[in-house]
């Protein structure tokens, strides 16, 4: 359970300061399938970076699971993202000079995973993504549907509980992005979390919840039927 209560962000520039976001209380419970969606600059990316402790809210609090995240150092924030968490961003954020099997395998070098186990769950994550049979490839050589998934199966090898996926979608034709959809709602059938900002309404199909954003606060939280996808 992830628990927003009363979080503000404000941005301060020398001459500027934005309120990204005003007031926001947001509940997840494990399991579930989330869209936020608004027009932008309305702080959804803003939401995700605080969910995902890569941004500190101005005030307010998060805590995961009643334990409190807000206020904690780097160092302690740092481990519960490595944990828990998976990314997912617009832009693949790939290592176009490394095989699709080297991309997904840097998240696991970091983290003291023997060679011979490392390479188990590198495979077994590509398979699971679609991707197995791309393994050798680079980037440049699959389609963009095809990189976002190698992206999932490298937020995926570390086993997190929550995804978060910023317009996971945003660069690619409907047709990949629809693979992409299908690879998350199967990873939220399989028990993980998704929280994922999506500027497409087609995409709220999908998912279980959605939350919509206005100028930084929560101004409708719907919960839905769960349509199943065709895949
Ligand atoms: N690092 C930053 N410094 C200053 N302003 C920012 C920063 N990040 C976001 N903002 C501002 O906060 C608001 C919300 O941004 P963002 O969360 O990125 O919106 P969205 O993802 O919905 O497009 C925008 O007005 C944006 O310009
Ligand atoms: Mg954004």
């Amino acid at each position: 359970m992830l628990e927003l209560k009363g979080i503000t962000k404000v941005y301060r520039t020398v001459d500027v300061e934005t309120t990204a976001l005003r007031d926001v209380d947001l509940s997840v419970t494990d399991g579930e399938f989330v869209a936020i969606m608004g027009p932008s600059g309305c702080g959804k990316s803003t939401l995700l970076n605080i969910l995902g402790t890569l941004d500190t809210p101005t005030s307010g609090t998060y805590s995961i699971n009643g334990e409190l995240l807000t206020g904690r150092n780097e160092k302690t924030l740092a481990a519960f993202r490595r944990r828990h968490i998976g990314f997912v961003f617009q832009s693949f954020n790939l290592v176009d000079t490394l095989s699709v099997r080297e991309n997904v395998e840097l998240a696991l070098l970091y983290r003291r995973v023997k060679p011979k186990l490392r390479r188990t769950k590198v495979d077994a994550v590509l398979d699971r993504v679609g991707m197995g049979h791309r393994a050798r490839h680079r980037p440049a050589q699959l389609s963009g549907g095809q990189q976002q998934r190698v992206a999932i199966a490298r937020a995926l090898v570390s086993e997190p509980s929550i995804i978060l996926a910023d317009e996971p979608t945003g660069n690619l034709d409907s047709h990949h992005g629809r693979e992409v959809l299908d690879t998350l709602a199967s990873l939220n059938d399989e028990g993980a979390t998704v929280i994922m900002v999506t500027h497409s309404v087609q995409h709220a199909d999908v998912v279980g919840r959605l939350v919509s954003l206005r100028d930084g606060a929560i101004v409708a939280d719907e919960s839905r039927r769960r349509r199943l996808v065709a895949s």
